[in-house]
């Protein structure tokens, strides 16, 4: 593979490649006082993002320059997007200053794979509107492995804002690949439009799914995206799908909590609940450095039979 722009194209061999990749990164880095390999010097990586971002951004940089690549970071904001230029020649523009990679964050579904048209080099998806994120699919995979042993058999609930996610789309993919059974808990009006043919059951009880589930992920309520659309109130919302401490006590023993971010403490998660012991958020975090580092050396270090 050339590219990673789904995780619904990433069968379990090379999602668990990918996965025990960044396990080697994870253990090389361990202990080193020079966190840096020399594993793509010469190479550039460029962050083309359209969209906010902390943690991919950051995580992306952070997981090139630990293999010794160059970085560019470009923002829409600030640059020549705002004369009117387009994606393509935005794109053009950076190939020809020498970029190997290009990440990209773009608010239209389908962005990603359009750059593939146009580059010559490999386009990894850090999220394309509401429809795959697939790195973050890979450490939440990661992270819940780490903790709990294995993917395959695992109850996994994800809780919320399904209709606009692409971390719910990416998750359900891979996990399901996994073998993992995937409950989406939502309000009716918060579920896309055609989910019968997709891998999951659906539950509108939060309080019924959670005592048999052994992962809960919460999403963000994608606001910027709804309008003036939100349906139920906030309140109601939180009342209904919000994970405060007592329901959080009625998970099973070894069950954890995750959260892709950005959360909104409060609303979707009490804040409590995202620092108890349960909560993996910030090894989520930690991990999505290891699984960026293995998704870069796999599609650029060239070595053979590394190619994802
Ligand atoms: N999880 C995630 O994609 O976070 P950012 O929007 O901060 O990159």
């Amino acid at each position: 593979m050339e590219h990673l722009l789904n995780a619904s194209d990433l069968d379990v061999d090379t999602a668990t490649l990918i996965l025990d990749t960044a396990q080697a990164m994870s253990d090389a880095m361990t202990g080193r006082e020079v966190r840096k390999l020399p594993t793509l010097r010469g190479r550039t990586v460029v962050n083309l993002f359209y969209e906010d971002s902390t943690r991919t951004r950051v995580s992306f940089e952070t997981a090139a320059k630990r293999l010794s690549a160059d970085v560019v970071n470009f923002s829409a904001k600030g640059s020549s997007v705002s004369k009117g230029e387009s994606l393509k020649d935005t794109a053009l523009t950076l190939q020809a200053m020498g970029a190997d990679a290009v990440v990209i964050r773009h608010s239209s579904s389908g962005a990603a794979h359009r750059l593939t048209q146009w580059l010559d080099g490999s386009v990894i998806n850090a999220g394309d509107g509401t429809h795959e994120h697939p790195t973050q699919a890979l450490l939440d995979a990661f992270t819940i492995r780490q903790r709990l042993g294995r993917v395959n058999g695992l109850r996994v609930a994800i809780v919320g804002d399904v209709l606009h996610s692409r971390v719910a789309r990416s998750n359900i993919a891979l996990l399901s690949t996994f073998g993992a059974h995937v409950t989406l808990v939502a309000p009716p009006t918060l579920l896309p439009v055609g989910i019968d043919g997709w891998p999951v059951d659906v539950s509108y009880d939060l309080d019924a799914t959670i005592a048999t589930s052994d992962v809960v992920m919460m999403l963000r309520v994608q606001r910027e995206r709804m309008g003036d659309s939100f349906f139920p109130s906030i309140r109601e919302y939180s009342r209904r799908y919000g994970l405060d401490g007592a329901r959080m006590r009625a998970l099973p023993d070894e069950a954890i909590v995750m959260h892709p971010g950005p959360m909104i403490r409060g609303m979707e998660i009490a804040a409590d609940v995202a620092d108890s012991p349960r909560s993996v958020i910030v090894e989520q975090v930690a991990n999505g450095v290891f699984v960026r580092m293995a998704v870069l050396y796999l599609l650029l270090s060239g070595e053979k039979g590394s190619g994802i």
